[in-house]
């Protein structure tokens, strides 16, 4: 989501203001942090950053900075007073008033250096999507489009329902008629986000659900395959599978975060289900859609959890055979439930070894998924063409989301091409064009 805001951003500053992109923050007139408020480390990241350029400021007050985003949104009073050479604060629901806040910036310093901070989410329904560019003329063969915004879930650890408040989901029209543009700028393949984005919809009663949404996607002449992330196994039910398995455009690619094995972990962090269902869900998933690859988030070290609740963990692992899972450890957040049971904190060096543990199990597994694709014959849409070592090999993605290498020219640039794989790497298959 964040990439998509940066980049939608760019391209907006770019279209109406004549703004390009520069390698050097030091070099440009503008700079813009994006924050990631997720783990703790996200927001030391963005910190060290913005403390990075006070020099630079110095030699150049005529430069803008600003700061926005996840961070910004609960540490923006912070930021200000911390960081005052900071022009701009803005939260996560201020995205299109930058360029007014920008401009007011450039004016402002002609004189004096003022702070601008609006960080206020009070009008959360009114949230406005970043605007599609027709301006823009080249995209690439895939796509991110954001559908929803925010969550209602509460989960005991996460940040993001006081980040980026509830659930807002944007108009179907708008939706489509992005896509529609982007499917006529040759783009094949839509990532549809949301924080909850399989409850697309559910802030609009009467209005088309997430299943209806993708029905509708895949009429759009163009468009070959859908994908979407991040779902929300509480909020997927048969029905929604069956829906998607009868959509031959959505991919048999689902992120599922599962964040642990453990009912009793599962209970503790408010996730609104058990392993049960998410197997009876995997279980039917998978009946429907054969190759499914499945992938997930974990949370170790969760407070309280036990070595028997993170061995279910493992178990769970094993038994989805997920393709990838992104693993973190428990990192306290500000205002979350879950931060006030330092009491019952893991000792770093025991959340760092589970998830040691856990990243070789996920190793040894992923590796023996890629050796199954050795000798099939898989559909890659072409993403680009890269001459190496004075070859032109084709690179693109399978419905699977693997990353397919073989040897190809220009003309099959978005192109969906069937390719028989002949060798398998960890990350990555190479293969010949099938005849
Ligand atoms: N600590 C560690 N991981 C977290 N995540 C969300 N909040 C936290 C936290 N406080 C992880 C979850 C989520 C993913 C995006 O980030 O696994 O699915
Ligand atoms: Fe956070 Fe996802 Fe839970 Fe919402 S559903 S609170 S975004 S982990």
């Amino acid at each position: 989501m964040n990439d998509y805001e940066s980049d939608r951003t760019f391209r907006l500053f770019h279209d109406q203001y004549g703004y390009d992109w520069i390698e050097d923050p030091k070099e440009a007139d503008l700079v813009l942090f994006n924050t990631c408020s997720i783990r703790e480390k996200a927001d030391q990241k963005a910190m060290s950053g913005i403390g990075e350029l006070k020099k630079t400021k110095d030699l150049r007050p005529e430069m803008i900075i600003a700061v926005g985003g996840c961070m910004a949104q609960m540490q923006g009073d912070d930021i200000k007073h911390r960081f005052p050479y900071v022009d701009i604060v803005f939260g996560t629901h201020q995205w299109t008033k930058l360029p007014e806040m920008v401009e007011q910036a450039a004016q402002d310093g002609k004189i004096f250096h003022t702070q601008q901070v609006d960080i206020d989410f009070e009008n959360w329904r009114n949230y406005s999507f970043l605007p599609f560019h027709d301006t823009e003329t080249t995209h690439p063969v895939r796509e991110n489009v954001t559908i929803q915004n925010g969550c209602n879930n509460f989960c005991t650890f996460c940040l993001v329902p006081f980040t980026r408040g509830r659930e807002v989901s944007r108009p179907v029209a708008d939706i489509l008629d992005e896509i529609r543009k982007l499917a006529d700028r040759g783009v094949r393949e839509v990532n549809l986000l949301g924080q909850n984005v399989n409850a697309y919809g559910s802030d609009r009663r009467g209005e088309p659900q997430f299943v209806d949404l993708l029905d509708r996607v895949a009429e759009i002449d163009g468009i070959e395959r859908i994908r979407f992330v991040t779902s929300h196994p509480m909020v997927m039910n048969i029905e929604m599978i069956d829906r998607l398995a009868a959509n031959p455009k959505v991919c048999e690619h689902l992120h599922l975060p599962i964040q642990s094995g453990s009912n009793r972990v599962l209970d503790l962090m408010q996730r609104g289900y058990h392993i049960e269902k998410y197997r009876e869900l995997i279980t039917h998933f998978r009946k429907r859609m054969p190759n499914l690859a499945l992938t997930t988030d974990i949370i170790v070290g969760f407070p309280g959890e036990t070595e028997e609740d993170f061995q279910q963990t493992l178990d769970a692992v094993r038994e989805f055979d997920f393709d990838e899972s992104y693993s973190f450890i428990y990192s306290p957040r500000p205002n979350t439930k879950a931060a006030k049971w330092n009491d019952q904190f893991i000792p770093d060096a025991i959340a760092k070894d589970r998830l040691y543990r856990l990243k070789a199990l996920q190793r040894q597994i992923k590796d023996q998924h890629s050796k199954k694709y050795l000798g099939q014959t898989v559909e890659v849409l072409v993403e680009k063409i890269e001459n190496r070592a004075g070859e032109d090999i084709a690179i693109g993605k399978t419905r699977t989301f693997q990353t397919v290498n073989f040897p190809g020219n220009k003309q099959f640039l978005c192109n969906l091409k069937n390719v028989k794989i002949t060798n398998t790497y960890m990350y990555s298959l190479d293969g010949t064009l099938e005849a």
